[in-house]
């Protein structure tokens, strides 16, 4: 039997093409360079299956397309707000993700901001690199204490828990959470978590804030111009969950004007442009979507499309079907 054709839209770690390539009739993407919509409508009239990334858009028209053979999104990511899951159930095409794998990682990006943020680290390599540090003194760039303070975290999946319980055992600080669809009540104590009943009521009351809750309608500018002036003024924001969860004009102002303290962000509006404002801010972090970079994440992810294709392929159930 033939093998099934699958396309990778961007280049993987090499033991997942390596992988890919022996399971499947696969093409890779040599030069890494994103596909435009009419490059993914070739690919789905042609293959069965494509295996896009957070960079590829992969909307209704795309799946719409005429003569489409792919029956299968293997979505490289955990995050799928990339595709129009509605759309893809419509034209019947399964779509999976990558849960899991990523967790960790991503728990640890959302840490590194928190900590830079606070203790000022994206400007103190600033000013070392440039040249501009003159020595100790008591009063130089000042930070502020993490140990103890209380982390509002939004979203209390298994990332936004990853991250309460690094901040919680790791640093003593108090958790508190607003989820619509809160963990077991065991998943909540193991990290010290404690509910509120609003986004506001924990926006009220955090020192620091962290998101981790999916791209939706719903979450869109979760955080604007309203809710940053319902965070303290001390307050820092840290965002690796998706860039348009947070209102990043209202950001900007809100930075500029000390309606909060400072912020830290692995993801943004437009990727990857970034707001040119925020560029000249002293009281931001900037990563560029480092959340799941470690060699072995973006293994362990490749292969979980891979183990979901292979699945899909032999008629069973793929174990991270999202549509
Ligand atoms: C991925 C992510 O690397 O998995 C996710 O949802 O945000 C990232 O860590 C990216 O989405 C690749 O598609």
């Amino acid at each position: 039997m033939a093998k099934p054709k699958v396309v990778l839209t961007r280049r993987w770690p090499k033991p997942c093409e390596d992988k890919a390539s022996e399971l499947f009739d696969a093409t890779l993407n040599r030069d890494d360079s994103p596909m435009s919509a009419d490059a993914l409508k070739d690919a789905l009239r042609s293959v069965d299956a494509l295996f896009p990334t957070v960079t590829d858009k992969i909307t209704a028209e795309v799946m719409g397309v005429d003569g489409r053979r792919a029956k299968l999104i293997g979505n490289f990511g955990v995050g799928f707000n990339n595709i129009d899951v509605e759309a893809a159930k419509k034209h019947g095409l399964v779509v999976t993700n990558t849960p899991e794998v990523l967790t960790d990682c991503t728990a640890d990006i959302a840490m590194t901001l928190l900590l830079m943020a606070a203790r000022r680290a994206g400007e103190g390599e600033r000013h070392v690199r440039g040249k501009h540090w003159t020595g100790w003194r008591p009063t130089h760039m000042l930070g502020t204490k993490v140990t103890g303070k209380t982390l509002g975290v939004l979203g209390f999946g298994r990332i936004g828990r990853a991250v309460a319980h690094r901040a919680h055992h790791g640093f003593g600080m108090k958790i508190i959470f607003h989820d619509p669809f809160p963990p077991q009540d065991a998943d909540i104590e193991a990290v010290g978590g404690e509910k509120r009943d609003s986004t506001e009521a924990v926006l009220r009351e955090a020192d620091f804030i962290t998101l981790h809750c999916p791209a939706l309608p719903e979450t869109r500018h979760l955080i604007d111009a309203k809710t940053l002036g319902q965070m303290k003024k001390s307050a820092i924001l840290i965002n690796t969950a998706r860039g348009d969860v947070v209102d990043e004009a209202a950001l900007v102002a809100a930075l500029k004007s000390g309606t909060i303290a400072a912020a830290g962000l692995d993801v943004f509006e437009r990727e990857p442009s970034v707001t040119e404002a925020l560029l000249a801010l002293d009281n931001v972090v900037l990563l560029p979507h480092l959340g799941s970079a470690t060699t072995e994440t973006r293994v362990a992810m490749g292969m979980k499309v891979i183990e979901n294709a292979e699945a899909f392929f032999a008629g069973k159930a793929p174990p991270n079907r999202v549509a």
